[in-house]
C-alpha cells in the first residue's frame, strides 16, 4: 500500500503534537512546514529518533519549503500568531489572515488534491479564508473546533456524573467562541438521554448550566492557567480524528466547521455542524431538528462569525 503523506503547516505546539501522534500511530509520512528556521528541522530530527525508539516506520521532514508538500493527501494548518499585549483583535485578524491567505495559495499550487483541516484562530473565519484563497472544493476544506468543544463538554459531564467519558455522546455546534451551542437535547449517556439522568437527580439543571458555561470558556480556562500559549493536546487529537476519518474512509459523523449551502437555512458560509467525513471529504451535513431556543442560539453564533467575515472583507480580503 502506498504510504499516506500528511502535511502539517505550523510546527508549534499543535503541529508538533500532531506529528508525534501521526508517527506513533504510523498513519503516514509527515512534512512539517514552518517559517521558524531550525526549530522545525530540530523537531523533525527529534521525532525521527522517537520513531526509532518506538519502532515506527514513518518518516518526517521539517522544512520552510512549501514545495515539499507536493502530492500531500491531507494537510492540517495550525500556522498563526497568538494575540500579544497591545495587539487588537483586528491586528490579530489581519496578521493571521495574511498567513492563511499565503498558505492557501501554496496549497493550491503544491497539493490541490489534499483534504485540508484548518485549526488557526479565529477558526470559523480562517477556514472560510482558506477555502477562498486555495480555491479547493468546499467539501475538502473543513475547520476543527466542534470535536474539541464537544470533548470538553463530554469530559465535564462524565466527571460530574461519575461515568466513563467514552459513554457520553454529544454535539457542540456553531462558532468556536463563547457563543458556541451545546446541545443537551442531543446528549446521551450510555444511550440514555441526558434529560433522564437529570430527572433522576443525577445532575441538576444548575450543574448542567455551569458545565455549558465552562465548555464555552474551555479555551480561556486553559490559557489562564498556562499564562503563555493555549491548549494543544486535545486540539491535536481532534484534528487527527478528522484526518483519520478522511484517509481511512471511516464515515464518522463529527462536529466540524463545514460549508453550508442551505442546510440550517445558512448559505455560503462555514459553521460548526455535524458532518460525515469519508474519502469524499465532507460527504454529508447532518441536519438536526433544532427547537426554537437552539435555533436562536445557533443563529446568533453564526451571526458572530458573519460579522468577523464582514470585518475581514473590510480589511480587503
Ligand atoms: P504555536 O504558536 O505553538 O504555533 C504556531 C506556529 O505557526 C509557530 O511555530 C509559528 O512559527 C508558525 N507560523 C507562523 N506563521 C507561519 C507561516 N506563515 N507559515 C508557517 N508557519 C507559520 O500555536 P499552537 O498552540 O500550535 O496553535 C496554533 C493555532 O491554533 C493558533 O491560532 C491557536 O489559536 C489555534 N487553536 C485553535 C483551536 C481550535 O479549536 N480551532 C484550539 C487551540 C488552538
Ligand atoms: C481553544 O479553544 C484557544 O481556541 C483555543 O483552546
Amino acid at each position: 500500500m502506498v504510504r499516506k503523506k500528511i502535511g502539517l503547516i505550523g510546527g508549534g505546539n499543535i503541529g508538533a503534537t500532531l506529528a508525534h501522534l501521526i508517527l506513533q500511530r504510523d498513519l503516514g509520512d509527515v512534512v512539517l512546514v514552518d517559517i521558524a528556521e531550525g526549530v522545525t528541522q530540530g523537531k523533525a530530527l527529534d521525532l525521527c529518533q522517537a520513531s526509532a525508539i518506538d519502532d515506527r516506520a514513518g518518516s518526517i521532514i521539517g522544512t520552510q519549503d512549501y514545495g515539499a508538500l507536493k502530492g500531500a493527501d491531507a494537510v492540517v494548518v495550525t500556522a498563526g500568531v497568538p494575540r500579544k499585549p497591545g495587539m487588537s483583535r483586528d491586528d490579530l485578524l489581519q496578521i493571521n489572515s495574511d498567513i492563511i491567505r499565503t498558505i492557501g495559495q501554496q496549497i493550491k499550487q503544491h497539493c490541490p488534491g489534499a483534504f485540508v483541516v484548518v485549526v488557526t484562530n479565529p477558526l470559523d473565519v480562517m477556514v472560510w479564508l482558506m477555502q477562498q484563497s486555495s480555491g479547493l472544493p468546499t467539501h475538502r476544506v473543513l475547520g476543527m473546533a466542534g470535536i474539541l468543544d464537544s470533548g470538553r463538554f463530554r469530559y465535564f459531564l462524565a466527571t460530574a456524573l461519575g461515568v466513563a467519558v467514552q459513554d457520553v455522546k454529544t454535539f457542540v455546534l456553531g462558532g468556536h467562541g463563547d457563543t458556541m451551542v451545546a446541545l443537551p437535547r442531543y446528549t446521551t449517556v450510555a444511550g440514555i438521554p441526558l434529560q433522564e439522568w437529570i430527572d433522576q437527580g443525577k445532575l441538576s439543571s444548575e450543574q448542567l448550566n455551569d458545565i455549558i458555561k465552562r465548555t464555552q470558556n474551555g479555551g480561556a480556562e486553559i490559557v489562564n492557567l498556562m499564562k503563555t500559549g493555549s491548549a494543544y493536546y486535545a486540539p491535536a487529537s481532534a484534528a487527527l480524528q478528522m484526518v483519520e476519518s478522511y484517509l481511512f474512509d471511516q464515515k464518522r459523523i463529527l462536529p466540524c466547521a463545514a460549508w453550508l449551502s442551505g442546510e440550517y437555512s445558512i448559505n455560503n458560509m462555514y459553521a460548526g455542524v455535524p458532518v460525515m467525513i469519508g474519502a469524499g471529504g465532507a460527504e454529508k451535513v447532518i441536519e438536526l431538528d433544532l427547537n426554537a431556543d437552539e435555533k436562536q442560539q445557533f443563529t446568533s453564533s453564526v451571526q458572530t462569525v458573519q460579522k468577523l467575515i464582514d470585518d475581514l472583507k473590510t480589511l480587503g480580503f
